[in-house]
């Protein structure tokens, strides 16, 4: 498949983390997810570029979004996919990582796409198996499809990321949809401000190149774009702030709130969505938010991507 760009391919045989990928090859990922989401709205969605090819998504922790759409991203490539849920399996009896993704692999398989709950398990992964690996989410650190597919989806609204001021907005500390949105609006030439109680805001996240402010008016009005992360209950093991409701009161992003703006602003959140917590309902279904075209470019982007990762080993 021919693209706009000089580039043809991916460095990596891996898709480990956006801190890894260049701004030019983000847009190669760009170019090549436009030629994608063309083929997505015609009437048969299908492509025979990875025919031969088998995939295993490999979730270690649940998954809504980026399971079902790295399977339907694979199928439309024409892949042959098997799924391996941790909570019913063999995990469950004692087996290591190494262990579950080798065996999976003496299946024949071509590429393994990860989630984990802990930090560095693809990269870990990367350096004993040969296969390509694709990190869909690894703890506290890295979600690099849903980046990339958070920045296409400002590109696919504005025709450019460079030059475009986006507030990350909630719980950084604990948000590897945060660190990854940083690497790739920073590379694409996006001015990055981070919002959030001063609990949730990492004491290193400055020495990234990128502003912050506790205040969400001064975020939201300096904003063009606003991503907005959900409070990650499930990996706070302290209590980082009084209670939801106080996290509302103060940082929850509601229509009255928009209104009282000077300038309108686009909304778009990563999903799941804790209505009512981080953002009201008159928000997240509204016509600010962008948040179901999100989830329809993640298809296009994450087939962008297992076709430049597959086509290092085969000519698609
Ligand atoms: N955005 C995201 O990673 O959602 P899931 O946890 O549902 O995959």
């Amino acid at each position: 498949m021919a693209t706009d760009t000089a580039l043809q391919t991916l460095k990596s045989p891996h898709l480990l983390g956006i801190k890894d990928l260049s701004a030019e090859e983000i847009q190669l990922i760009f170019s090549t997810a436009d030629q994608f989401k063309e083929v997505l709205n015609r009437p048969i969605k299908k492509v025979p570029s990875l025919r031969d090819i088998t995939i295993a998504n490999v979730f270690f922790e649940n998954s809504t979004r980026t399971r079902l759409s790295f399977e339907l991203a694979e199928k439309r490539l024409s892949a042959d996919v098997v799924n391996f849920s941790s909570s019913s399996s063999s995990v469950k009896k004692g087996e290591t990582l190494l262990d579950t993704v080798n065996n999976i692999l003496a299946m024949k398989v071509d590429m393994v796409v990860m989630r984990h709950a802990s930090p560095g398990a693809p990269h870990f992964l990367s350096r004993h198996i040969d296969a390509h690996v694709i990190n869909a989410g690894d703890g506290t650190h890295e979600h690099p499809t849903q980046a990339l597919l958070d920045t296409y989806s400002i590109y696919s609204k504005f025709g450019e990321v460079a030059g475009k001021k986006v507030a990350i907005v909630g719980d950084i500390m604990h948000s590897r949809v945060a660190l990854s949105n940083i690497f790739a609006l920073q590379k694409l030439g996006a001015e990055v401000l981070v919002c959030g109680p001063a609990t949730l805001l990492p004491k290193y996240i400055t020495q990234l190149g990128i502003n912050a402010t506790l205040d969400i008016r001064e975020a939201l009005e300096w904003c063009d774009v606003a991503n907005i992360l959900r409070i990650q209950l499930e990996r706070q093991q302290v209590k980082y702030f009084p209670s939801l409701r106080e996290y509302s009161l103060y940082y929850g992003v509601n229509r009255e709130l928009l209104n009282s703006l000077n300038k309108p602003i686009t909304i778009m959140h990563p999903g799941p969505i804790n209505r009512g917590v981080e953002l009201n309902s008159d928000v997240a279904d509204s016509e600010h938010a962008i948040i179901l075209e999100q989830v329809e470019n993640g298809v296009a982007v994450r087939m962008a991507v297992l076709y430049l990762l597959a086509g290092q080993t085969k000519s698609a």
